[in-house]
């Protein structure tokens, strides 16, 4: 039963609040769409919330309030034509360890329904590297092959969707190498892609948009590139020919910063902004006989504007009244409450 939603739009979450049994309010009041065929990662720090939002959507924890739709159906009403468009590869790492590769995955396969396809399967593995290892039983495995083993199981179903939760934690460069590789091509092939990750640069090398949650509301959503530049200031350094002691009073109030060595002067500026007073700076440091021997701009990083971020949504004013404590990296029980049989 396919409900109303824009077409481009693949996952459509509103208004999702969960309230643990514990009392602790994991999520509030999430908005949010995801686009066909894009990838989109989540990022958020430890407790933000990013995993329960995941299984909620996934269906392995209840919402307490709200809705979502996934590839138009409504993931409570209409539980396995949601759950059979969605592959997971979860945080934490389970399987089960006397079984061999193979099995395991033919057998997540099976759970969706799906007809046995020992091609699309071959295909899985090998594009994983884990064909050599099909026979292996996967306590024998190493950490990343185990990892690429929840991947597999997650693709062995053909979902168009895909969430990754935190894939390439602890993973070493090959790998979330691989790993990328493998997305871009799940991608190419259209299929959606939700990924959290606490690997900034993974975000800025993989996705097209950016959505940033902080105790368990989303602060933030926007193409990256949009991000990186609205968000963005840049700097422009000097070499200074000869050091400075302090800088003179004729560039007060120039948003300037001295090295402690004296010998680079730093300006910075909003990159959006009307104007960078560049030139102006540069004429008054004439002015004042300032040469300089070398200059250059850097950008800030998407790493710079996410912590500005959570820092920002840190200082609010707490806008709902919250048991939990301010700790939130310290998170009390697994994710195991109301798993869906
Ligand atoms: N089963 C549960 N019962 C009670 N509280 C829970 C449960 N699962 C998670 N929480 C709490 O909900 C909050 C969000 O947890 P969640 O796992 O969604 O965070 P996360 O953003 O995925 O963090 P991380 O980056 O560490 O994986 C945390 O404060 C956590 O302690
Ligand atoms: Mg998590």
């Amino acid at each position: 039963m396919k409900e109303v939603a824009t077409t481009d739009t693949v996952i459509s979450v509103r208004r999702l609040g969960k309230t643990y049994a514990s009392g602790f309010q994991a999520l509030r009041g999430v908005d949010l769409d995801i686009r066909r065929g894009e990838i989109f990662a989540l990022l958020g720090p430890n407790g933000a919330g990013k995993t329960t939002l995941i299984s909620v959507i996934c269906g392995i924890v209840n919402a307490s309030e709200g809705s979502v739709l996934a590839d138009g159906h409504d993931i409570v009403r209409d539980y396995r034509a949601a759950r059979s468009a969605i592959g997971l590869v979860p945080q934490e790492l389970s399987t089960d360890a006397f079984e061999s590769v193979w099995d395991t995955v033919k057998f997540s396969r099976g759970l969706f329904g799906k007809p046995p396809d020992a091609a699309h399967l071959e295909k899985v593995l090998k594009d994983l590297s884990l064909w050599d290892k099909r026979a292996a039983r996967i306590r024998t495995l190493s950490g990343g092959m185990k990892r690429r083993v929840m991947i597999a199981k997650a693709l062995s179903h053909e979902p168009t969707i895909l969430f990754l939760d935190e894939p390439t934690a602890g993973v070493d460069v090959e790998l979330r190498r691989d790993m990328w590789a493998m997305v871009r091509g799940l991608r190419e092939r259209g299929v959606t892609i939700i990924l959290t990750t606490h690997y900034i640069e993974e975000a800025e090398e993989m996705a097209d948009r950016i959505g940033v949650i902080s105790k368990g509301e989303i602060v933030l959503v926007e193409d990256k590139a949009v991000l990186m530049r609205k968000l963005g200031k840049k700097q422009l350094s000097l070499h200074l020919q000869s050091p400075l002691t302090a800088i003179p009073a004729g560039l007060a109030g120039q948003n300037l910063e001295l090295s402690a060595d004296g010998l680079e002067l730093l300006y910075t500026f909003d990159a959006q902004g009307e104007g960078t007073g560049i030139a102006g700076l540069l004429k008054r440091l004439g002015e004042q006989g300032i040469d300089f021997k070398d200059l250059r701009t850097q950008e800030s990083s998407l790493e710079e504007i996410f912590v500005s971020l959570v820092h920002g949504a840190d200082r609010r004013p707490p806008s709902a009244a919250n048991s939990a404590p301010a700790g939130l990296a310290n998170r009390a029980e697994p994710v195991a409450e109301e798993r869906r049989g």
